[in-house]
This record gives structure tokens, sequence and C-alpha cells, in this order.
């Protein structure tokens, strides 16, 4: 039985995947090239060091350790500012209602992002109460799809990785949650998400009786 879920925070609480890329591009462009949307699928999920690398691939650019330092610094300062002024009407249809559901239904919540700013954003948008466990960027050394950061999201829980599920928009992290021996419910398109016991489009699409299909 299921006894918790785990949440993703980009693109399954709210949609900052736009400020990310606006804050990447940005530093693109002041190395004197761009990137495409569509590129910025493949940062979905990843870290902000491990992103950086991916994209001064992309511009053929080569960057010491220390350079890049400062770069990812550059970019999170943008990125920051862009989040300072989220509000609780930029969390995506569906998710804090679902969220609540199952804490009315005696499940467990826990958070489970890469994001070293979780916990601004959660307190932007008035959802910090709504976790019993939030694990983000600052407290894990190893990115999905390495299942460290929903591990210790169901260890501090005090349940067992099978009685998980988590909840991706990312197939990196959907890969976390397998590895990890949980279930795994995809936010998004199923060509991507294929690998989930269950796709929906938005938290939205998501109910208890579903859940507890995705549990049996
Ligand atoms: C993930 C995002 O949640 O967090 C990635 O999907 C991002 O795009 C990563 O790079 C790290 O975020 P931050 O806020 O620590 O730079
Ligand atoms: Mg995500």
């Amino acid at each position: 039985t299921i006894k918790a879920c785990l949440f993703d925070l980009d693109g399954v609480i709210v949609d900052t995947a736009i400020y990310h890329y606006k804050a990447w591009r940005r530093l693109a462009n002041s190395l004197g090239f761009d990137f495409t949307e569509h590129d910025n699928e493949k940062l979905k999920g990843v870290s902000r060091v491990r992103s950086l690398e991916l994209i001064l691939s992309w511009g053929g650019v080569s960057k010491t350790t220390e350079e890049q330092e400062l770069l990812a610094t550059q970019k999170n300062e943008w990125y920051v500012e862009m989040i300072s002024h989220m509000t609780p009407a930029e969390i995506l249809p569906g998710a804090k209602q679902f969220v609540e559901d199952c804490r009315a239904a005696g499940l467990k919540t826990a958070l489970g992002s890469a994001s070293k700013n979780s916990m601004t954003i959660l307190e932007k948008i008035n959802m910090v109460n709504l976790f019993d466990a939030i694990i983000d960027g600052t407290k894990v050394s190893k990115a999905k799809p390495d299942p460290e950061v929903f591990l210790k999201g169901a260890e501090e829980l005090g349940v067992k990785p099978e009685e998980c599920v988590v909840f991706e928009d990312a197939i990196a992290g959907i890969e976390a949650a397998i590895a990890g021996g949980m279930k795994s419910v995809g936010i998004g398109s199923p060509d991507v998400l294929g690998k989930a016991n269950l796709v929906v489009s938005g938290l939205s699409e998501m109910t208890l009786d579903k859940l507890e299909d995705v549990g049996k």
C-alpha cells in the first residue's frame, strides 16, 4: 500500500522552467551564442553545474572550473531575482489541491528537488507547511537519475521505498524513482515519460483513485 507521495518542484508544483531558461539564455547570449527552447528540455531536472556544462558545450565554449563557478553564480543571481517576484498564483493547476488531498487521506508528503532555491520558492508560493519532509539541492550530493533525493525523503518520512509514489516531469526523475524501487507518475507527455507507472498532463488530472491504482 502507498503511504507517501514525493513531489518534484520545478515543472510539477510550479513552472519555473521558463525562469531557468531566461536566465541561462541571458548567460549564453553574454557569451555570444544562443540556444532554443527545445534544447532547454535537456536541462530539466539537471543540476546547475551540469546544466552549465551542457550549455557551454552547445556554444562550443570552454571555460576553466573557476570561470564556470562565476558563470553559474551569475545565472543564479538572475534566476533568484526572477523568482523573488513569484506568488501563489504561479502554482500549477491542481497541484496544491492534490497535495492537500493526499494529506487529508492520511498520506505523508515530501518534496524531492534538485534545486538549491526550493525553500525560497516554497515560501513565495506559501506551500512550506504542506510537506512533512523537504529534500532539496542543498541536501543531496548525487543528482537524478541517482535515487538519493527520493531515498532521503522516504527515510525522513519513515516509510519504505515501495510505499512511495514519485511525481516527476523529467525523465531523469522517473529513472531516479525506478532506481530507488518506487512507483512513479509522469507529469507531461507519455512519449517522454513512458517509463512511469502512469502519465498525466498535470496534477489537476490526478486523483486519489488513480493513486490507488498506481499502488496495485
Ligand atoms: C531542477 C530544475 O529542479 O533544479 C533544473 O529542473 C535546475 O532546471 C535544477 O537546473 C537546479 O536548480 P538551482 O535552483 O539549484 O539552480
Ligand atoms: Mg522537474
